[in-house]
């Protein structure tokens, strides 16, 4: 019994070991992070979010229908209701009626792990 427990426990450890440190911004963490912004800028691109936003870096963003996202990534709250965190921008991306129901930005159709590109790259506007 043992030793079917002891590898169960050293694989937890290392899944852990391993989210600690791509939340502490190791190395490949970095990269990895890199890699999902420049995802996230393609998806931008894209699905139009520039026709309704200002963006930098995004060709063509030059939207006034909602707020420009420059410095998106040093604001504190997203559409003034929610706390900007990682999680907190996926939910706005992908439902952004359930956060300010009525608001004029649409469902945008992003699947859940491209909400998550598309954080990134928002993210990184500093
Ligand atoms: C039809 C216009 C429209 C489109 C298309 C649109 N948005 Fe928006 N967006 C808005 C409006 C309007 C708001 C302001 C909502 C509010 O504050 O209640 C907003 C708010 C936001 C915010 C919060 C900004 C802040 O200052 O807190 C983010 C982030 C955002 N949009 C990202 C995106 C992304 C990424 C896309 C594309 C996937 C997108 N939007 C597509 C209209 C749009």
């Amino acid at each position: 019994m043992r030793r079917l427990i002891h590898p169960a426990l050293a694989l937890a450890a290392c899944l852990l070991a391993f989210a600690g440190c791509s939340e502490s911004g190791g190395d490949g963490a970095v990269s990895d992070r890199k890699d999902q912004a420049a995802r996230g800028a393609e998806l931008i691109a894209a699905k139009g979010c520039g026709t309704c936003h200002e963006i930098p870096g995004i060709d063509g963003a030059t939207g006034r229908v909602g707020p420009p996202l420059d410095h998106m990534g040093d604001r504190m709250f997203i559409a003034g209701m929610i706390r900007n965190t990682a999680e907190n921008m996926q939910v706005w991306l992908t439902d952004p009626q359930s956060v300010v129901p009525g608001n004029a930005m649409p469902d945008t159709g992003l699947e859940a792990d491209e909400a998550e590109d598309v954080a990134a790259y928002l993210e990184s506007l500093r």
